[in-house]
């Protein structure tokens, strides 16, 4: 069953269990130059109930079989049949226990691809998930099939001092001729995507851990030579992690040791291999010189998101891959619950609902559309997607707020205990939550199968006369490329109502939608709510935290929303109410721009940003926040049709202007006030003071000139003010002899440095002018770049087609054709990396007519193309449907 390789479509509907069960996984690899051999020993069972001539059925994927034997005795040839995508073994035993030895060999120095087995600057290490197991050895590879690995690793000592694997460590010895081995066990059944090795010359940073019930762990962090000075605040990250699932979710590490390995060559961010956490270095390696700000809170989110899969996703796993939910949208929940009890948790709400905006609402409006559930897919691989992840976290996150703290925890609880050891379904994680507290989630289960972004509209009306504020409700789910129902769903609506004096007024619901403390659960299409006993007109404060995932159209006055904005306790919606307020004028002002109108800003709207930010009242890191305007895309994305990408540039510019002006005087008090001179410190309020810092000195540029940034730039003492500079000059004063010497200076500090020249691909990508296009085009051949490495993939193409709106659509149609380009490079080297990158052409019908029609042939070109891969052809031919 389940075969991707020639792209056929898999579906939920079509799933069955195996024939055959796998209990054990003995391996053994012995690494070489240029070669490595795998023999693989499967302690097998046919399954009860199956036909007892049924043949096993073992996936590969690029493999030559070298050897097969069947309990000890070579297989017959006309009982096996082997070909690189596939192993069937027939004839075998009808009942009880037998093994069968599978010798395979391959070659990890040419796997570009960068799944299975191969070499990242000389280390070996492997990539699984999901199906990378098949390019190592024929497997049942698949999350349902779940079994103890013992793996034998030798290899060359010089080479590769360090051998690991998942589990605990075994027998060490020497074999002779400087080679050496090491045997693991992992004691805990897992599926074979969680299988992990890594051989090579590395650095360490140990450290030991106390569990909550006194177990002594080993917790280590591998680097590359000379690196492990970095991997301090890792390692940091990693015991708060521990600490705070042992605190918050009673979630103890099961192991004797925990190891993390940095790795330059990764097609994604990290992998939670059992006990073997592998990382692109990026999330790893950090120090004041070299890191931003962001850079630190990114490694702190991982760290902490690959170690809470240990319960959620590898204690207990899926099923199937249509479940990848219930591991990655509960670990995302996890990290953001995480990272917000570490930091601040408004600025962390406020950033995750930032990024579900720019990633998934785009994906769940476009022609990408899928629910946070699939039912089909063609290529797993393009559904690690932002609805899997960021929307899948909103879903629990609704499930946590229809059920309460408590019984959320309870439902946890149970999901934990009944399920461990298992591969389980979204159904069964349901379940525990009805059965905790005690609800009925059918129609909230919706929220996993229909895919789509619902519209919530919201108009009020005060009756001073009987004291009664009536809300009207209407929620509304438009048909999309997903095909999915657009019945009504259960929303969770937090709200308040807020007087006056700026404080939540006690009201009583009396009549409507069921209210629950600070929720109105809307559930039919059209609902309204009453309350009684409200001495004055409340301002009403509609999805506070955003508690659903939903686009919200409030039909309140601009003075309501201006005094929300100055009155709101919750934090949160006094960011969403500025941001709409902003947007919705960033909106016209690009229409205006588009038809030659006039650009004007409504003056009560940009006085409200900057007495925000000039508010002492909030943290920093807040009102940095608030001074974050939308961004092109996000603008963009709200217009939603006939988008003109250098109107929506000359507005946001204009808008930056207009603030930096007005509010000049409130930017130099906050520079003088919070431009750091002393040591650094990571700490989130450090990081909020440099962060309103800089978003001062971009808004004072735009008036001022390059002056400042090019002094802040030469004399910063972290990588965060620098770089802050750094971008400014690139993208504000491209055209200046300071830009220039900035990206001259920039290269020759850090020349030697891959994680940093990545930032230098990235401004520079991301300089909003047509010509970017040449300058990506010439930076393509500078020594420092390559394909075949993800991050410059990623951080030169993929950061200019996701990020340069200006750019790659341009006029002419020189972005998008340059990018197809790159695509069909990529796609023979890596073509995860191509099909991802190939995501940002997902907006392309909002686009205006020129440009359009010049994305749509770009596409169109691209799928005749017969040598496409199966990830990119799907990519791209989903784009176009
Ligand atoms: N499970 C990983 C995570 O979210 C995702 C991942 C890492 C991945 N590497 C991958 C998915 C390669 C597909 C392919 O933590
Ligand atoms: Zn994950």
């Amino acid at each position: 069953m389940l075969d991707t390789d020639q792209g056929q479509t898999v579906r939920l509907d079509d799933y069955r269990p195996t024939d055959f069960l796998i209990h054990l996984v003995d391996m053994t690899v012995r690494l070489f130059e240029g070669r490595a051999e795998i023999e693989t020993r499967l302690t097998l069972e046919r399954r009860t109930g199956t036909a007892p001539d049924a043949p096993l059925v073992l996936d590969g994927d690029e493999l030559t079989l070298e050897r097969l034997e069947l309990d000890g005795t070579p297989v017959a040839a006309d009982c096996y049949e082997a070909s690189p995508d596939h192993l069937t073994v027939s004839g075998l035993p009808e009942s009880g226990h037998f093994t069968l030895s599978i010798g395979t060999a391959i070659v990890p120095e040419n796997n570009t691809k960068l799944m299975g087995l191969y070499r990242s600057n000389g280390i070996w290490c492997t990539q699984c998930e999901a199906e990378g197991f098949r390019r190592i050895t024929y497997f049942l590879d698949r999350p349902d099939v779940l079994a103890t690995y013992r793996v034998r690793l030798e290899a060359d000592r010089r080479a590769a001092p360090i051998l690991l694997s998942n589990g605990n460590p075994g027998e060490t010895g020497d074999l002779g001729n400087g080679r050496h081995f090491a045997v693991w066990n992992d004691p805990f059944p897992k599926p074979s995507y969680l299988f992990a090795l890594v051989a090579g010359a590395l650095d360490v940073l140990k450290e030991p851990f106390e569990t909550m019930s006194g177990r002594e762990v080993e917790l280590a962090v591998y680097t590359e030579r000379g690196m492990a000075s970095r991997a301090t605040y890792a390692m940091d990250a990693l015991k708060r992690s521990m600490r705070w699932d042992e605190r918050r979710f009673g979630r103890e590490y099961d192991l004797d040791v925990f190891s993390i390995v940095a790795i330059s060559d990764f097609n994604m961010g990290a992998m939670e291999n059992k006990g073997l956490n592998i990382f692109n270095h990026k999330y790893v390696l950090l120090d004041p010189d070299v890191a931003t700000d962001g850079d630190y809170a990114g490694v702190e989110t991982v760290i902490a998101h690959e170690y809470f899969h240990n319960w959620t996703g590898n204690r207990i796993t899926c099923r199937n891959w249509f479940q990848l939910c219930l591991k990655e949208g509960l670990t995302v929940y996890r990290d953001q619950e995480f990272s917000a009890d570490e930091r601040s948790p408004t600025v962390k709400r406020i950033s995750s609902v930032r990024t579900l905006k720019a990633l998934q609402f785009p994906e769940d409006q476009g022609p990408l559309q899928h629910p946070v559930r699939p039912s089909q897919y063609r290529e797993i691989n393009n559904f690690y997607t932002a609805t899997v992840y960021d929307k899948g976290a909103e879903v629990v996150r609704m499930i946590a707020t229809v059920l309460g703290r408590d019984a959320f925890r309870r439902g946890m609880d149970l999901y934990f205990d009944r399920h461990d050891g298992e591969a389980a379904t979204i159904e069964d994680f349901i379940l525990c939550f009805e059965e905790a507290g005690g609800v009925d989630l059918t129609q909230f289960a919706l929220w996993y199968h229909q895919a789509g972004t619902p519209t919530v509209s919201v108009s009020e009306s005060y009756d001073p006369d009987t004291r009664r504020l009536t809300l009207s409700l209407r929620q509304e789910l438009a048909a999309g490329a997903a095909g999915t129902g657009t019945a009504p769903m259960h929303i969770p609506l937090r709200f308040g109502l807020v007087g006056s004096n700026g404080e939540d007024m006690d009201a009583t619901a009396e009549a409507g939608a069921e209210v629950e403390g600070d929720v109105i659960h809307l559930r039919e299409p059209e609902e309204t709510v009453v309350f009684g006993g409200l001495a004055e007109r409340p301002l009403v404060s509609m999805l506070r935290d955003f508690s659903a995932p939903v686009t919200l159209k409030m039909d309140q006055s601009e003075a309501d929303r201006l005094a929300l904005a100055r009155l709101d306790p919750n934090a949160f919606n006094r960011w969403r109410v500025l941001t709409d307020l902003i947007g919705g004028a960033l909106q016209e002002a690009s229409r205006n721009a588009q038809s030659g109108g006039q650009i004007r800003f409504d003056p009560l709207i940009t006085d409200a940003v900057i007495a925000a930010a000039a508010d002492d009242g909030f943290d920093p890191s807040f009102r940095a926040q608030i001074l974050s305007l939308p961004g092109e895309s996000e603008i963009a994305r709200m217009l939603g049709e006939n988008v003109d990408p250098d109107a929506v540039h000359t507005a946001r510019t204009l808008l930056d202007r207009t603030i930096g002006e007005k509010g000049r005087t409130v930017f130099e008090r906050l520079r003088q006030e919070f431009a750091t001179g002393g040591a650094f410190s990571p700490d989130a309020e450090s990081a909020g003071r440099r962060a309103i810092s800089n978003v001062a000195l971009d808004f004072l540029s735009t008036v001022d000139g390059p002056a400042a940034a090019s002094r802040q730039y030469a004399g910063a003492r972290n990588m965060t003010d620098r770089m802050a500079a750094f971008s400014i000059l690139v993208h504000r004063f491209g055209h200046e002899p300071e830009a220039r010497v900035a990206v001259s200076d920039f290269f020759e500090r850090y020349s030697t440095d891959e994680l940093v020249l990545d930032k230098w691909f990235t401004i520079q990508a991301t300089a909003p002018h047509g010509e970017t296009v040449e300058t990506v085009n010439v930076l393509m051949s500078h020594p420092a770049f390559t394909l075949k490495n993800p991050n410059r993939a990623r951080t030169l193409i993929g950061a200019f087609a996701a990020a340069n709106q200006v750019a790659f659509h341009r006029a002419d149609g020189a972005g998008h054709r340059f990018v197809a380009d790159r695509l069909l490079e990529l796609d023979a080297i890596n073509p995860q990396i191509a099909a991802r990158i190939a995501t940002s052409f997902r907006s392309w019908r909002s686009l205006e007519p020129a440009r359009r029609e010049s994305a749509r042939e770009t596409l169109a070109k691209l799928s005749e193309d017969k040598a496409l891969s199966v990830d990119l052809r799907d990519i791209v031919d989903r784009s176009l449907r």
